[in-house]
């Protein structure tokens, strides 16, 4: 039962998509218009988004002469997801301030468990160990053609380890991402990123609209 001194838990929003799908943008859309509902917000990314895991973002990201193997790449993802948890997201929801979030466990299941080759049981038992049954209230991927993404993210400039990959892999980052929101509707909406911004913050919108009304609170 609620009491007044323990506030219902807020709600944990992901933002998801392949390489220069908008997320960045979006997700401070997705906090102003929360805010404006009058909720209390935190915005954050992953991987990173405390300071333990923002240090361990920057060696996943590192260029290491050594190269970075797929086993290592996940596991200190999920040691940042762990330290992120702990030190920001579990206390934010506690206290009843949603959570909206550049990136979460999919992004793993995504680039780690099919780009990297992993496979999904071995991201399924890390996602178990480090978040129990933590799972995201609304995921929405931002879709775009991956050749598109990738340009996009060149134009940009300064391109990371990920978007430096092949073609194929961006392409088997976009079908998990896809595989798994079909395999859940009711938690996932996926999203057109090829219209322009006004486009796609509209669709969000409509999305949050829709989907957080059947979430407490
Ligand atoms: P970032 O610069 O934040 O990329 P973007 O702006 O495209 O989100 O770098 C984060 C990179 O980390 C991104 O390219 C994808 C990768 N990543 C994984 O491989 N696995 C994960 O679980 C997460 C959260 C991110």
């Amino acid at each position: 039962m609620t009491t007044a001194t323990t506030p219902e838990r807020g709600r944990l929003i992901v933002l998801e998509g392949g390489e220069g799908a908008g997320k960045s943008t979006h997700a401070r859309g997705i906090v102003d218009w929360l805010q404006a509902q009058g909720r209390r917000v935190v915005l954050t990314r992953e991987p990173g988004g405390s300071p333990l895991a923002e240090a361990i973002r920057g060696v996943v990201l590192g260029d290491w002469d050594e190269g970075i193997d797929g086993a290592t790449e996940a596991l200190l993802i999920f040691a940042a997801r762990a330290a992120h948890l702990h030190a920001r997201i579990a206390p934010a929801l506690a206290a009843g301030e949603d959570v909206v979030c550049d990136r979460f466990v999919d992004a793993s299941y995504a680039y780690q468990g099919a780009g990297r080759g992993l496979g999904m049981e071995k991201i399924a038992q890390l996602e178990r160990w480090t978040l129990g049954e933590l799972r995201p209230d609304l995921v929405l991927v931002l879709d775009l053609d991956p050749e598109l993404g990738l340009q996009r993210a060149k134009h940009r400039g300064d391109i990371n380890r990920f978007e430096a990959e092949t073609l194929e892999f961006a392409r088997l980052v976009r079908q998990t991402y896809l595989a798994r929101a079909a395999a859940a509707p009711e938690r996932y909406a996926v999203i057109d990123s090829s219209q322009p911004r006004a486009q796609v913050q509209a669709a969000i919108f409509k999305v949050l609209q829709q989907q957080l009304r059947s979430v407490p609170p």
